[in-house]
């Protein structure tokens, strides 16, 4: 049998790129679904910090004028994944964030800039690149979501579609002037095509348009179905409700391993478990806390947005530190940003922040400590709590999305049962925050259960491997089905 080729396309992929954990589901689920048959290229913007990682690039195709500029595609390889990057520098040129100018602004042609990108997977799922002819396209996200709209338009046979929605607060909603620049026919502007609301939508399209479609958690596929959190697209999911699922992410297992993690100050698993208390020590000196291993250390890794609820957070402190201490790593948003640092003035030696993205500092929190907190507003899945239950870093989540699906509340129907992994609040606020935080503390005085807290994270499968095969059996299925 041939495997069955995925063309994977997003517009941030691990390790080459990433703001968030799009990049690294775009960067895993590849190489978890080599073993089970399937030949999948992904392909991604050929940003600065793309083309430089790229290995053996061959231009295979060229483009005179992409959206304003002449364009190549290029064949690589990055590590173990199989790449076609699209190296168009007036689109992709720029330093920094895919996104956002140094300002934090959106690029003011971030339209042309993702329509090219899905112009360019729908052109190699029409047969452009005859070396590689894909079965089924798998577009993520809004950046991609025009790749459904030109394969749909194109009035050819065409490759099977799915679309991913990772997070749908990020729609891209554009002029709908642009429609003949994006190269759509007239006819495309409908409520059954990329219309939406009066404007160009690049998810509604990719929603509208697309075979299948899932989301990342079998509880955010049913909350966006919901109007308090379909953020406008709830009636169409509702309509197409018989093809979308949710589908857990898992994370990368190589990556995220304490026991050969070269981040650590002490490597550890299950066995010696003990050996995490050099961890926090270590993590308490890098963030500038008491080194105190008697009270709880709560972590925080995350984008400092509305969504993640690290505002709660913040009014949540007193009753935090009435118990613990925090390590904050985090950017984004101006004011939390601000908060977080003044609040570590404040509390010197009790509160700990880092503004900025940095890898190294994730694992280290991770692995240091003793509760990862996760108060989201709204979480398709989360990957955060799931590195933290491998880590042994007991996961304190909102219960929403993909949170209430992978975190199990110690109550005490779980706790007898012995299968409870972290703590789950709701409804989403302050109060029942403060209470789990408060859970949480009373749960570490007691050592002996607080350690079968952590070895129940760390025994839950939070691998891709039963993911990959879900999306095995989901491309197998829409190919059979079409
Ligand atoms: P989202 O994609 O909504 O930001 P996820 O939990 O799915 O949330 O993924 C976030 C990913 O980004 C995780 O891999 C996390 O470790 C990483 N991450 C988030 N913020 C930072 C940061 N400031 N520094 C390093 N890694 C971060
Ligand atoms: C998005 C979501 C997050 C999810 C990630 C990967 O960024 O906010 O919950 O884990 O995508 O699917």
């Amino acid at each position: 049998m041939k495997p069955v080729r995925i063309l994977s396309v997003a517009s941030e992929i691990f390790p080459l790129i990433k703001t968030g954990g799009l990049a690294d589901v775009a960067g895993a689920l590849p190489l978890a679904l080599a073993p089970l048959d399937f030949d999948v290229r992904s392909l991604v913007p050929g940003y600065p910090a793309v083309l430089r990682q790229l290995e053996k690039p061959v231009a295979v195709h060229q483009y005179a004028n992409l959206f304003g500029g002449p364009a190549r595609l290029l064949d690589a390889q990055a590590g173990k994944l199989r790449l076609f990057a699209l190296d168009a520098p007036h689109l992709y040129d720029r330093p920094g964030n895919p996104y956002t100018n140094a300002e934090g602004k959106d690029w003011p042609d971030n339209a042309q800039r993702f329509a090219a990108l899905a112009r360019a997977g729908a052109d190699i799922g029409l047969g452009l690149l005859p070396g590689f002819v894909p079965d089924v396209v798998h577009a993520h996200d809004w950046q991609a979501g025009l790749t459904a709209a030109y394969l749909h338009y194109a009035g050819k046979p065409r490759p099977a579609t799915l679309a991913t929605v990772h997070n749908l607060a990020f729609q891209g909603q554009f002029d709908k002037a642009l429609l003949p620049t994006l190269g759509l026919p007239p006819e495309a502007f409908a409520i059954g095509g990329v219309e939406y609301y009066g404007t160009i939508g690049y998810l509604k399209a990719a929603l509208q348009l697309s075979d299948r479609i899932t989301t990342v958690s079998p509880t955010y596929a049913r909350e966006i179905m919901q109007p308090e959190s379909g953020m406008g697209l709830d009636g169409l999911l509702r309509e197409r409700r018989a093809v979308v699922s949710g589908i857990l992410n898992g994370i990368d297992t190589e990556v995220w391993n304490p026991a050969h993690d070269e981040h650590l100050a002490a490597r550890y698993d299950a066995r010696v478990l003990r050996l995490r208390a050099r961890d926090k020590a270590a993590l308490q000196q890098r963030m500038d806390l008491d080194v105190d291993a008697e009270r709880p250390l709560f972590g925080v890794i995350s984008r400092l947005s509305w969504q993640k609820g690290l505002d709660l957070l913040i009014d949540a402190l007193p009753a935090l530190l009435a118990h613990g201490q925090l390590a904050v790593l985090g950017s984004g948003d101006a004011a939390l940003e601000e908060k977080y640092t003044r609040a570590a003035e404040d509390h010197r030696g009790r509160v700990g922040c880092v503004l900025g993205y940095d890898e190294e500092l994730a694992h280290q929190i991770q692995g240091g400590a003793d509760v990862l907190l996760v108060p989201s507003r709204f979480e398709p899945c989360g990957l955060t709590q799931l590195c933290a239950l491998r880590y042994g870093a007991v996961p304190l989540v909102a219960r929403v999305g993909g949170l209430n699906d992978t975190v199990i509340d110690a109550n005490d129907m779980a706790l007898d049962a012995g299968v409870a992994t972290g703590f789950q609040f709701a409804p989403i606020d302050v109060p029942a925050l403060e209470g789990a935080i408060v859970r949480a503390a009373s749960a570490f005085r007691d050592k002996q259960a607080w350690s079968r807290l952590q070895l129940n994270g760390m025994r839950t499968d939070v691998s891709w491997e039963q993911p990959a095969r879900r999306y095995a059996q989901l491309y197998r299925d829409l190919l059979a089905t079409r």
